[in-house]
């Protein structure tokens, strides 16, 4: 029998071999081909996904409906206010409900123990479309756009990601090049390293595929070199306003400014980015973090000169996301 992901949830991509991944990367290819040439085969007809939103989205929403409604499936947004999930009704009830109503369930919220339980009831496929501990969903687009945006083979190319280390894009992106073999790095503050347990993880999956790891508190270190420069938000959602303050103290030599794209002495280099970005003040956040520190007004975690820049491939890794999360729709249940 070919091999297939047939079924198969999503949750945080330590369960899925190599070979699991670059069969979804090299599916998603292929879907991507078939939506630019009018070849689309709508593989989903007569399926029902439902999309629970504990967490506000752009990307992520949009590309599960739009791979959906593209292969013939039906979707139901359940935002964080219109459920009955947690204040009246446990996520394991949830799961029981929605299980038999639906083909499969996206969730995106806090806690990774709160899809794992939700895969552990539900009895269909489970993709998690964001938690605070990972982002499994925006690393197959990442990996795709990378091999897009790079003619090296995968285990050849080398990235790095700046910023807060600990949070879901910084677990994620670990855990993706340890398990591909690629040179993955991470450059950020000691305290605001990946966790020890999570490091130790991805180290034995590192060992297997031949990936090189490097975690560092210095930029210029992490960055040398690289084809890619990753950074994410310095807040994530869900943690308290009042960290802003430190995490500026902290994470501004990680800035991605022309400086630090100058430092992977790489002439084609490209910078990445999960969005959204605080890249100038023109949002609400963006503004009253400008008010209070001036000298962050073209941008917070990246400026806006090299967001702006042919170096950014950030809107192509977000159309990316649509095409990969329509590999893991067809992939499970087409
Ligand atoms: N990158 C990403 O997950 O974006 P959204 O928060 O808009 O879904
Ligand atoms: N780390 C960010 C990612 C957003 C896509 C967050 O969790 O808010």
């Amino acid at each position: 029998m070919a091999y297939n992901l047939h079924n198969r949830s999503l949750l945080s991509l330590v369960h899925h071999s190599e070979r699991d991944l670059l069969y979804l990367i090299d599916l998603a290819r292929d879907l991507k081909r078939a939506k630019y040439s009018g070849a689309v085969r709508r593989s989903l007809e007569g399926k029902n996904i439902a999309l629970i939103f504990e967490k506000t989205s752009t990307r992520t929403r949009c590309a599960f409906e739009v791979a959906a409604h593209d292969e013939g499936a039906h979707v139901t947004y359940i935002d964080p206010t219109s459920s009955q999930i947690g204040h009246k009704e446990s996520m394991k009830d949830t799961a029981r409900v929605l299980g038999r109503m639906y083909d499969a369930i996206e969730y995106r919220g806090a806690g990774q123990d709160i899809v794992e339980e939700l895969a552990a009831y539900a009895g269909v496929p489970v993709f998690n479309g964001l938690t605070d501990e990972f982002h499994p969903t925006q690393m197959l687009a990442d990996v795709l756009t990378m091999t897009e945006h790079c003619a090296k083979p995968l285990h050849e190319i080398a990235y790095a990601y700046v910023g807060d280390g600990r949070n879901n894009m910084a677990n994620s992106l670990l855990l993706t090049g340890a398990k591909l073999g690629m040179d993955v790095r991470i450059g950020a503050p000691r305290d605001l390293w990946p966790a020890e347990e999570h490091v130790t993880l991805c180290r034995e999956f590192a060992d297997r595929s031949g990936a090189r790891m490097l975690v560092t508190d210095d930029p210029e270190e992490a960055v040398a070199g690289v084809d890619f420069i990753h950074t994410d938000v310095w807040v994530s959602m869900g943690e308290p306003i009042e960290s802003w303050g430190e995490r500026i103290d902290e994470l501004m030599p990680f800035q991605v400014n022309s400086e630090l794209i100058a430092a992977a002495r790489n002439p084609r280099v490209r910078f990445m980015h999960c969005l959204p970005a605080f890249h100038n003040s023109e949002t609400t956040v963006g503004a009253q973090i400008a008010a209070q520190y001036p000298a962050l007004k073209n941008g917070i975690e990246v400026t806006d000169d090299v967001f702006e820049s042919p170096v950014n491939i950030a809107f192509e890794q977000a159309e990316n996301r649509m095409h990969t999360i329509k590999a893991v729709l067809v992939s499970a249940l087409g």
